[in-house]
């Protein structure tokens, strides 16, 4: 169970559901967790987040494996840590636990901060203390672009010989490797216009609906859903131009310069009425969608092969002012 804040709320239900481990990010937060272990008489594991300082070579807002960021201990407390709360009974102290951020696309940064907490771990152990698991974390990049991040495959290669005869646990927790290419944000061409040089395709999703172009400054593929056959792309490529394309800017209908899905992108003509997809959007997409702007969030539909099922309704206007008084 990780999250640099959990509340005492959060720790009681986790404690009655029994999670693996804790994964602690501080001194205060493990007192916490032990005084409220006793208090529920339920006893519990937990693994130390350390903080490797590896840089993941990703957005700054998805790094969160570097010595500045909120989260986790520095490496160097980490012993000092084990020396005064290593032995508690209440929650037993036996894993060690990094996540370096989001969206990374190289294996290097976990090799390096594997590498960095298996020193750790050996001189725990030879310091008397019991390290059965290392959890290392998600942040194994999507897809965003053919082929632009390392498969399942290269990551085990270059981690599985670190971790061999270690005698130690192996956790993973991949997020949006498994579920950012599963979506697609689907929208409609509301106007075309121009603006100076610039030309803009606005369309009826906005930032509220996926936010990470502005956020993160990420990157989607967008297409048109429907195209003749000239402009059926090869791949998710960020400069993917066949002729006949348009460069443009992907806008929503939000009051911010911030609301845009694409700026200075190749795409196939496009008119009012028309539906575009943005791809790979499975992931921190719907989940950091909001209602700003008094918008009700999209409808989520899932398709299983020919077969499709809305699994989540369209919000309506009396959804969104439900709570007020
Ligand atoms: C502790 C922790 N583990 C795993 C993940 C999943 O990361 P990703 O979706 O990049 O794989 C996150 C995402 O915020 C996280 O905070």
């Amino acid at each position: 169970y990780a999250g640099v804040g959990k509340t005492d709320a959060e720790i009681i239900e986790a404690l009655k559901a029994d999670v693996g481990y804790f994964n602690i990010e501080s001194e205060a937060e493990l007192e916490n967790l032990i005084r409220l272990a006793k208090q529920t008489g339920k006893m519990t594991k937990a693994a130390l987040r350390v903080n490797p300082d590896v840089d993941p070579k990703t957005h700054t807002y998805t790094t969160t494996g570097k010595k500045e960021t909120k989260f986790g201990v520095d490496i160097e407390r980490a012993q000092k840590i084990f020396s005064d709360y290593g032995k508690n009974e209440a929650v037993k102290l036996c894993a060690i636990h990094i996540h370096l951020g989001s969206a990374g696309h190289t294996v290097e940064p976990y090799v390096e901060a594997i590498e960095k907490v298996l020193a750790l771990i050996e001189q725990l152990r030879s310091d008397g203390f019991t390290i059965e698991a290392i959890d290392v974390g998600g942040g194994y990049g999507a897809d965003y672009t053919t082929e632009a991040s390392p498969t399942a495959a290269d990551y085990a290669a270059a981690i599985v010989p670190l971790l061999k005869n270690r005698n130690l646990k192996l956790i993973l927790e991949p997020g949006a490797s498994i579920a950012a290419n599963a979506g697609i944000l689907v929208t409609q061409v509301l106007y075309l216009k121009k603006g100076g040089e610039k030309k803009f395709v606005i369309v009826d999703a906005g930032m509220n609906d996926l936010i990470r172009p502005p956020l993160y400054g990420a990157f989607h593929f967008i297409w048109p859903v429907k195209v003749n056959e000239k402009f059926v792309p090869s791949r998710r490529d960020k400069d993917l131009q066949l002729d006949g394309t348009v460069v443009v800017d992907v806008v929503g209908p939000i009051c911010e310069a911030a609301d845009f899905f694409a700026k200075d992108r190749a795409l196939p003509p496009t008119k009012r009425g028309r539906l575009i997809s943005i791809f790979t959007a499975g992931a921190y997409c719907s989940t950091m969608s909001s209602n700003y702007n008094a918008r009700r969030r999209a409808a989520e539909v899932l398709v299983d092969g020919d077969k499709f099922s809305v699994i989540r309704k369209r919000e309506t206007y009396e959804d969104l002012t439900a709570l007020e008084k």
